[in-house]
């Protein structure tokens, strides 16, 4: 596991960014891990102008997010799925509707979702690159505190640490969703490289504890010491705990 600290969310972004890209420039049927949340906003910004500026044909590349609400459909503005939608797929027609992966939150039947979500990723992965962020829990995915590490995809309940911190994308606390299909910490672990970003100083805390506790799922993330290939892309204010007021 590698730290690089790139000073600034912008050039944070633009080096995941490129390093998404280089993935399917190399390879036209790249499989890629997708990541939600305010820290990848700026990261398919930069993906999307690279795309264009190279005029890449996305029409074999498979994605797979990391997760989805519980209870909400794909056009619910908060969905990850209109997410996903707003912030990347639609700058680019040549991406295949059935290349795209995201896990239904509206399933009659969960369990058979998360099932066929697993068969998907075993079909077309491993995953040659994963983007993940990290809550200040240590979260990856939706994978939170307490999460085995032989999970795979399914229906997880959301701390609330977690309810709090993506309260500010909906009306009130009361109206986030409790859970989510997550894909499990297997799932991510299968993949080829793995960056996890982290930006801002409320993510410094979590990073420097991920960078000297032990493997132990109490952190779900410290199961990155573990993998071969992963690095740890942040800002001065993850670095050294300051905030340099350029994040958000
Ligand atoms: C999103 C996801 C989460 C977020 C994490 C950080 O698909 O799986 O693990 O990456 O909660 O969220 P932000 O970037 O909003 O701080």
């Amino acid at each position: 596991m590698k730290i690089i600290n790139m000073k600034n969310a912008t050039l944070a972004s633009q080096y995941v960014a490129t390093e998404l890209f280089k993935v399917i420039d190399n390879n036209s049927a790249a499989v890629l891990g997708l990541a939600t949340g305010n820290t990848m906003l700026e990261v398919y910004r930069n993906l999307n102008t690279l795309i264009s500026a190279n005029k890449l044909n996305l029409k074999n590349v498979k994605t797979f997010n990391l997760d989805e609400y519980v209870g909400l459909n794909a056009s619910h503005p908060q969905s990850y799925h209109t997410y996903m939608r707003q912030q990347l797929f639609k700058y680019n027609d040549t991406w295949d509707e059935k290349h795209i992966f995201i896990p239904n939150g509206i399933s009659k039947d969960v369990k058979a979702e998360c099932q066929a979500y697993e068969q998907h990723l075993n079909k077309y992965g491993p995953v040659d690159i994963q983007i993940l962020g990290i809550g200040e829990n240590g979260h990856i995915g939706f994978n939170e505190p307490g999460a085995s590490f032989d999970s795979i995809t399914r229906v997880v309940d959301l701390s609330d640490s977690t309810i709090n911190a993506n309260s500010i994308h909906f009306d009130n606390k009361n109206c986030v969703p409790k859970q989510a299909i997550s894909m499990g910490i297997a799932s991510i672990m299968q993949a080829r490289r793995i960056i996890l970003l982290a930006l801002g100083a409320s993510k410094h805390t979590i990073i420097q504890q991920l960078l000297t506790c032990d493997v132990t799922e109490a952190l779900p993330a410290s199961i990155l010491q573990t993998h071969p290939n992963v690095e740890i892309i942040v800002d001065d204010a993850v670095y050294f705990g300051e905030s340099n007021g350029d994040h958000r």
